[in-house]
């Protein structure tokens, strides 16, 4: 399946309601051949209004680190693509009704290395809640490896995870 295909589903996805209260459907972003692909959790408000995935505070974090760390063809991607009424956590049926959009995805870009920021994605991606677990293990997912990173909104709560988080994009650089 084309991404532009995958895209056209999610934007006139009714499988629950978060689309409801979302402005619009924010879509994954980047190269269809990129070899990193990077999952968030959900859109937030400015992704919601723009239609991009990480562009907030948050994204800007995160995209400073991916190319400060020369990791351009990235492509960058959610578990779920309509923000949930006033940034709450997506619900387990939310998560459930997005998924087969983030596997079609992984299936179509192929990616060599996932990362994986945050809880949501982190339980999605490897089934283990615990992030903190998680960060210090090694996953495997439909051919590519899975690395469980801090997500960037945790890091501009508590700026002492920047370290980990860095280390993990240096991993992803490292293991291209
Ligand atoms: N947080 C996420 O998990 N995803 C985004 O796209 C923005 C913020």
């Amino acid at each position: 399946m084309k991404l532009e295909e995958i895209f056209s589903e999610i934007r006139n996805c009714r499988k629950c309601e978060l689309w409801k209260y979302a402005k619009q459907a924010v879509v994954g972003e980047g190269p269809e051949n990129s070899k990193v692909m990077v999952i968030g959790e959900a859109p937030g408000a400015e992704e919601d209004k723009t239609g991009r995935p990480f562009v907030g505070r948050a994204g800007k974090l995160l995209r400073n680190a991916l190319s400060s760390n020369s990791l351009n063809e990235v492509y960058i991607t959610n578990v779920v693509k309509h923000r949930p009424p006033n940034n709450r956590k997506p619900k387990k049926e939310e998560i459930k009704a997005c998924s087969e959009f983030l596997l079609t995805e992984i299936q179509t870009v192929k990616p060599k290395i996932i990362i994986a920021l945050g809880s949501t994605a982190c339980n999605f991606l490897t089934g283990e809640k615990k992030i903190k677990i998680a960060i210090e293990k090694n996953y495997e997912l439909m051919g590519a490896k899975v690395l469980v990173d801090y997500h960037p909104a945790a890091v501009l709560r508590n700026p002492k995870l920047y370290k980990t988080f860095e280390k993990k994009i240096k991993e992803a650089k490292a293991n291209l």
